[in-house]
């Protein structure tokens, strides 16, 4: 699968994303090492607190479908929502919380997950790896010591 048809899926999430408080809708796809994909969007809560980005979301399928170890790469884009498709040409970057599960699948799988970053009309993006979006972070491999 190619970088423009992963941004594609992750824009398509998007527009399934349940935002009415922020209306920023954030889509995100990710894919195996074998080259299965999930996708999953942002949503939202009237206790403002509890609403779930695309990230996490889509994360859990993964489990689901073929375990966090088996990540290798995902994009992400988020924007507005007009007339069915996905608006504005700012590149959305995963929030600290995600990059922090991010990094948890990263180090189950021993693999520094490779993240495409999309502005919501898909004119733009960046590639980033998770070890440059957290640096010193912590993991899994940081409880090794544990009793
Ligand atoms: N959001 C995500 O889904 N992923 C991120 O990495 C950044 C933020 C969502 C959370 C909230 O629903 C909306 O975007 C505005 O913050």
């Amino acid at each position: 699968m190619t970088n423009d048809e992963l941004i594609a899926a992750a824009r398509e999430a998007a527009l399934k994303a349940y935002a009415p408080y922020s209306r920023f809708h954030v889509g995100c796809a990710i894919l195996s090492r074998d080259g299965q994909l999930v996708t999953g969007a942002n949503m939202e809560n009237a206790c403002y607190r509890l609403g779930i980005c695309a990230e996490q979301s889509a994360l859990t399928t993964a489990q689901h479908l073929f375990g966090l170890e088996n990540i290798v790469k995902m994009a992400v884009a988020g924007g507005g929502a007009a007339e069915g498709s996905l608006t504005g040409d700012g590149v959305a970057t995963p929030c600290g919380g995600c990059r922090q599960a991010i990094l948890e699948a990263a180090q189950l799988g021993s693999t520094d997950i490779e993240i495409v970053c999309a502005s919501g009309d898909g004119s733009a993006h960046e590639i980033h790896r998770i070890a440059d979006l957290i640096p010193h972070g912590f993991g899994p491999a940081n409880l090794t010591d544990a009793g």
